[in-house]
């Protein structure tokens, strides 16, 4: 049976910052995240997560079973303190780092099929990546006898290309009498997990190594390498997206989250970002420079340019969202439109309403939030205040620059407003006041 341990107790310092490091996100989920959608795939037995205290408060327990490394003292130490924990029918383990959030269910899934006993994901450098600090692997034949960390390397050993990538499966049982055998005696004082792989090939083991991309191997140690596992996420899900038949004007400038759903022929202009939870169905166009997060655009509806949606928006068919407009929280009808300068919240918008230019719905009294009901085919007139709650019934018209506090009957035209006042050739006298 096959067991995951998933390092994840390193401090993170290089962030400089108060979230434990694989809290981080990329693609709008945790690069924890990221690697225990990569290892389930494999149907493991049992995953577990070796953690600092600090990064507890953070994980969804039910994931996996999080242990503590009270006081690390490297990747040989993480694996000993996570070993006892592994469950008795367990015969192999996939070990992988936290940091590393690109690795694919494909690579692991090639690492699981592998036949040595102790078996290490590699990638092969060259060029400027030869100074990166990956530790390199000694290749003897058809084995690796160890496994170098850069900071023990001699020159000649600094420019070998074969790197580790921090993902291995081991025996159990090589596991068990090897870790045991492992001394810090190194410049870091740590214990290094890639010694086992010496200790292994020592005692006759067979181990062997598969080369990927080094893409999938990335691993992130700074805010500069968050970004670059952003980029290289980023054009992942661009070129998925592409290949299921979304229309990108220019992929460049579209951002996606992991659990972004986009049907085929749904069109998506420049500048646009995803967050969690948005869902496109065929037809649907996003114009440039929107945020969308949290809402479903069924078929041929339309959306921006310069539009926010957020907090569970749904517009049904053929609804349209112009520029300037938010919307929070509220269901759009077909057919319905909201072209211009609006902020429509906690509310149902009927069937081919339309609402004009400026129009707020007033939902939030600073404590509490109202709902705002339009009925079918009302029209209610640019600039309009409505006071929720309130309800707008069918058929009805607003008249322009109305606040509306009382809700309005199905066909009545309904406004606000104070008389006009003219004071004939008055704009002559007033000029004249201010002159000087
Ligand atoms: C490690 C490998 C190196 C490899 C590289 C790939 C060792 C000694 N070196 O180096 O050969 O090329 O990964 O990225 O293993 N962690 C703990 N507890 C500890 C120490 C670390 O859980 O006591 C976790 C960290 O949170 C991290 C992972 O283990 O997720 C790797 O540790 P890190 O210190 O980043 O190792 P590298 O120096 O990158
Ligand atoms: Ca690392």
């Amino acid at each position: 049976m096959l067991g995951i341990i998933i390092l994840a107790a390193g401090q993170g310092t290089r962030m400089k910052s108060a979230l434990p490091k694989v809290m981080h996100k990329v693609a709008g989920i945790t690069m924890l995240h990221h690697v225990l959608d990569a290892t389930k795939p494999l149907a493991p037995e049992q995953i577990v997560v070796v953690a600092s205290k600090a990064l507890l408060p953070y994980v969804n327990q039910k994931d996996a079973d999080y242990i503590i490394q009270e006081n690390p003292q490297g990747t040989g130490h993480a694996v000993q303190c996570a070993l006892q924990y592994l469950k008795p029918n367990i015969t192999e383990v996939i070990i992988l780092c936290g940091d590393t959030p690109l690795i694919t269910p494909d690579t692991l899934h090639t690492l699981k099929k592998s036949k040595a006993d102790v078996n290490i994901l590699s990638m092969y450098l060259s060029g400027d990546d030869l100074s990166k600090a990956y530790g390199r692997l000694i290749i003897e034949g058809n084995s690796v006898s160890r496994i170098v960390e850069m900071k023990e390397a001699t020159n000649g050993e600094k420019l070998l290309p074969y790197a580790n990538a921090g993902v291995y499966k081991v025996s159990i049982t090589i596991l068990k009498t090897t870790l045991p055998l492992l001394t810090n005696n190194n410049k870091s004082k740590e214990y290094y997990l890639t010694d086992i792989v010496r200790l292994a090939h020592t005692q006759k083991n067979s181990t062997s190594y598969i080369l990927g991309e080094a893409d999938e191997f990335f691993g992130v140690n700074s805010k500069a390498d968050l970004s670059c596992a952003e980029q290289i996420m980023q054009d992942r899900l661009r070129a998925q997206h592409m290949h299921n038949g979304v229309t990108l004007i220019d992929p460049k400038t579209v951002f996606f989250s992991m659990d972004t759903r986009a049907e085929p022929d749904v069109t998506i202009h420049p500048f646009v970002t995803f967050g969690p939870n948005v869902t496109l169905k065929t037809g649907a166009i996003v114009y440039q420079s929107c945020h969308l997060e949290n809402a479903i655009l069924h078929q041929n509806t339309k959306v921006g340019p310069f539009a926010h949606l957020r907090g569970d928006v749904e517009l049904l068919e053929k609804a349209e969202i112009g520029n300037f407009v938010e919307i929070k929280k509220s269901t759009i009808n077909k057919g319905a439109k909201i072209k211009h300068l609006s902020y429509i919240g906690d509310a149902t918008i009927g069937i081919k309403a339309n609402i004009g230019a400026g129009v707020i719905t007033c939902n939030y009294n600073g404590f509490t939030k109202s709902q705002t009901i339009i009925g079918d085919g009302a029209f209610v007139g640019s600039n309009s205040s409505l006071i929720a709650p309130v309800t707008i019934h069918r058929n009805s018209i607003i008249g322009a620059g109305s606040t509306i506090t009382q809700n309005v009957n199905e066909n009545d035209l309904v406004f606000t407003r104070c008389p006009q006042t003219t004071k004939e050739k008055g704009a002559i006298k007033f000029k004249d006041k201010y002159k000087n």
